[in-house]
């Protein structure tokens, strides 16, 4: 624990160095150190002027002390981003990619950042095709070098910062460097993702067993301190040079080495033609609030849109939290669920109808089929306006992934959804960092009878995603700050906890907590052991298939409010809420 105090310290006193004035809100006190222990007491904090919720109480803490010392949302999102890297390297990092929400309190607009990986270009359809045209295994295709896209997650970050930063570049990479240099516990969480990646091959990859396991190749207990001198040195060269180190030098040419011992094709082109893009937001109306996501190649915003949209023709809050309200959310989401297989993709691509899947006249439409006293046999997609042919994408999403939301003492905030994909993503490392294994996230399968996959391989083309960093405005201004891992269920956990703290009217922490009701097509899934099992009879007895899931959600959220922040973590996973 002395290690993490020091090394935080010493990265305060580096930022701060860089700073010629503080503003009001960094004159107040910062919050007390953050350690494993202090997490459970984190999980709701309330603020007055600026906040950062993570998935790790380092990364919400380095957040929080970047805001402390006058940076904006979008200098946080930066320091935020390297400290997860490191101390959380499991679910996202500088191998990865995002999506983003930045809300600009100045211009008083929200942007939209897509920071998803790339297929090379020279990919086509047939990428996950084997010798007789079949789809190679889901398992193989991640492990491969192929699974891995150019990463985005730097790209999107240094054109926030460029457009929004107050602080320093350089300084934002001290907090991570520190801690990497002089090592960190490892946590519970990740002691027991390493052990659930090594049952699924990781100690195949030496530099990734080299790290992750112990001299015995055992996976690293919790509270082992791991240091990181690899990834520190890459952090000093992203710090000193700015993405061309890593888009155009070295830190690149160890990404494509590394694809290519597993058969990957990335490019010195490919990494040199990636951009971040700053895309227009997609936004709906709920009860009277804008609710705002991210559009293709997410599949986010759209769907989550779709099923407020659907149940905003019904009176959730008379029903009140029970079975009646909860079939009629399942409900929308198998619909919603049918028309993003078929439709959702990267529009830069394929063509989306994204403005008929949010029309209001075609979300009335699909409410119609929904029946308060029966479960529907099978959700099939509708036809949105200006609706191309198309065949649905099946393809499973699994686990890696992790939220993160920023309030700044300017009024600047960020909703961030960082992802290397799977938990480990490609298990291929380079520099100190997992690379992603995001490429999976396409359809194996390019076309069915002829038809087109909207979501199939092309070059250059963004895999469709359903990370979901979503703002709700109210008046113009936001009011909640939202987004979630865990892979398609993201939509649901986002759309679910909405409806618990907009139309039940829960505090964002109880929201966050509650059990989750999933139902993407097939079977509701009623999260185990909490709550939502109370709800098994009830839908059964309105005609649904009803099973137990383990439904690993990382809910972060912040509550902005006249009377200050209130800020939440999902007690499923290890993050903190810190503010000032
Ligand atoms: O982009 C996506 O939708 C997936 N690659 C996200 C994976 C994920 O959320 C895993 N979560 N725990």
């Amino acid at each position: 624990m002395h290690a993490i105090s020091f090394a935080r310290l010493a990265a305060c006193a580096l930022i701060a160095a860089s700073l010629a004035a503080l503003p009001a809100a960094a004159q107040e006190p910062a919050q007390p150190e953050a350690t494993h222990s202090r997490a459970a007491e984190a999980r709701r904090a309330e603020a007055r002027h600026f906040m950062a919720v993570a998935a790790h109480p380092e990364a919400a803490a380095v957040g929080r002390d970047v805001l402390a010392a006058g940076g904006t949302a979008a200098d946080a999102a930066v320091a935020i981003q390297m400290v997860l890297g490191l101390v959380e390297p499991q679910s996202s990092g500088l191998g990865g990619g995002l999506f983003a929400l930045y809300w600009d309190a100045d211009a008083a607009t929200l942007e939209s950042w897509d920071g998803r990986e790339a297929a090379p270009q020279a990919a086509d359809p047939s990428y996950w095709l084997d010798a007789e045209g079949k789809p190679v295994p889901w398992w193989d295709a991640v492990k491969s070098g192929k699974s891995i896209g150019v990463p985005g997650a730097l790209a999107a970050l240094a054109a926030m910062h460029e457009s929004h930063g107050a602080l320093d570049w350089s300084g934002l990479f001290a907090p991570a460097i520190a801690l990497a240099e002089t090592g960190f516990p490892v946590s519970p969480r990740m002691s027991a993702s390493i052990a659930d990646a090594l049952g699924k091959g990781l100690g195949d990859f030496p530099v990734a067993a080299g790290y992750f396991l112990d001299a015995a190749g055992a996976p690293l207990a919790a509270g082992t301190n791991l240091r990181n001198p690899a990834y520190a040195e890459t952090l000093r060269q992203i710090a000193r040079s700015g993405p061309p180190v890593f888009y155009e030098g070295p830190v690149g040419f160890g990404i494509i080495d590394a694809a290519a011992g597993g058969g990957g094709v990335l490019s010195e082109a490919d990494l040199a033609a990636y951009e971040a893009v700053e895309r227009a937001p997609v936004c709906v109306d709920y009860r009277g609030y804008e609710i705002c996501g991210m559009g293709p190649p997410s599949s986010g915003g759209l769907t989550v849109g779709q099923i407020l949209g659907m149940l905003s023709h019904f009176d959730l809050a008379a029903l009140g939290d029970g079975p009646a309200a909860w079939h009629l959310f399942a409900e929308a989401s198998k619909l919603a669920y049918a028309d993003r297989e078929l439709y959702m993709a990267d529009a830069d691509y394929i063509d989306v109808p994204a403005e008929g899947l949010i029309d209001p006249q075609y979300l009335a439409g699909r409410a119609a089929l929904i029946d308060p006293t029966k479960a529907m046999a099978k959700a099939e997609a509708g036809a949105p306006p200006r609706a191309p042919a198309r065949a649905p994408d099946t393809d499973p999403e699994r686990p890696g992934t992790t939220h993160f939301v920023i309030v700044d003492g300017s009024g600047d905030m960020a909703s961030v959804t960082s992802s290397i994909e799977t938990g480990f993503g490609s298990r291929r490392m380079t520099g100190g960092f997992l690379l992603n294994n995001e490429l999976t996230d396409f359809s194996r399968a390019p076309e069915k009878d002829g038809v087109p996959v909207a979501n199939r391989v092309e070059g250059g083309k963004r895999p469709r995603s359903s990370m979901a960093p979503t703002m709700v405005l109210k008046d113009g201004r936001p009011v909640l700050l939202i987004g979630s891992p865990g892979g398609s269920r993201i939509i649901e956990y986002v759309a679910g906890a909405l409806v618990r703290i907009l139309d039940f009217g829960m505090d964002p922490a109880d929201a966050v907590a509650a059990g989750h009701v999933i139902c993407r097509g097939g079977a509701v899934e009623l999260e185990a052991g909490t709550d939502a099992e109370r709800l098994a009879e009830g839908l059964k007895a309105l005609g649904h298939e009803v099973k137990s899931a383990d439904l690993n959600s990382g809910l972060h959220v912040i509550a902005v409010g006249e009377r200050g922040l209130v800020g939440a973590a999902d007690p499923r996973r290890e993050g903190a809420a810190f503010g000032g």
